[in-house]
């Protein structure tokens, strides 16, 4: 028996990468699995929340019981989440989002013409630090995959994009694979996990944010 820490709460939440096409074939993407967003989505559905997933394009299919919105770009993204935030009381952004897209895509596939093609690229929107200065903001949590210096980065990120709760891990072991080592950072301090997998790892993210969101909360 486990008890339900979100029961009746609304969690809207990112995963996957994102998709920035460049033509009709092809695009600029990252090798985000999904697979820690997906766990987490179970988790707080397990842990009795109604989850909203917008997802990116992933091999995963929609867990039971989950409401999935399928998205490419973060532009589209950044859409689909602003369209659902009124009615979340939790966001979770774990989604690697692309940081630019495409501006000069081309509608019809590219053809070899001698000369290389010039990307141009320009910013996307933050979503999470768009989501957490709404005025009426869920309670809001954040992801950061860092290659080197994970906590002061991660650090700099929460207060950056002001999110009381944010989750470090380091890219490449967490990009892809089934199990996860993370570190939640939140007003009180700086909490490292063991090496779990995802599925595991996605409970005790669950478990910490339900202590904040309702302090009386003892599990
Ligand atoms: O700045 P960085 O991409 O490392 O931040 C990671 C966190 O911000 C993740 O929670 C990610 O989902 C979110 N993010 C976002 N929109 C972006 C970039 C990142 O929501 N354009």
């Amino acid at each position: 028996f486990r008890p339900k820490p979100l029961a009746g709460k609304r969690v809207l939440m990112t995963a996957g990468p994102t998709f920035e096409p460049i033509d009709a074939v092809r695009g600029i993407t990252n090798t985000s699995s999904g697979k820690m967003g997906y766990a987490l989505a179970r988790a707080c559905r397990d842990a009795g929340a109604r989850v909203t997933l917008v997802s990116g394009p992933t091999a995963l299919s929609c867990p039971f019981d989950v409401r999935r919105i399928d998205v490419q770009s973060a532009q589209q993204m950044h859409q689909a989440v602003l369209a659902e935030t009124a009615s979340a009381d939790i966001f979770i952004g774990v989604a690697a989002v692309a940081d630019y897209h495409v501006v000069n895509r081309s509608e019809k596939k590219l053809k070899k013409n001698g000369s290389a093609p010039v990307i141009e690229l320009a910013e996307n929107p933050d979503i999470l630090a768009t989501v957490a200065s709404l005025p009426a903001a869920p309670f809001c949590v954040g992801f950061a995959a860092e290659s080197e210096n994970l906590i002061d980065y991660a650090d700099a990120k929460r207060r950056r994009k002001k999110v009381p709760l944010l989750v470090a891990n380091l890219a490449r072991e967490a990009m892809g694979t089934d199990d996860n080592t993370v570190t939640l950072l939140d007003d009180a301090g700086i909490h490292p996990l063991p090496a779990m997998l995802k599925d595991d790892v996605a409970r005790a993210i669950v478990d910490h944010l339900a202590r904040l969101v309702d302090p009386t909360i003892s599990n």
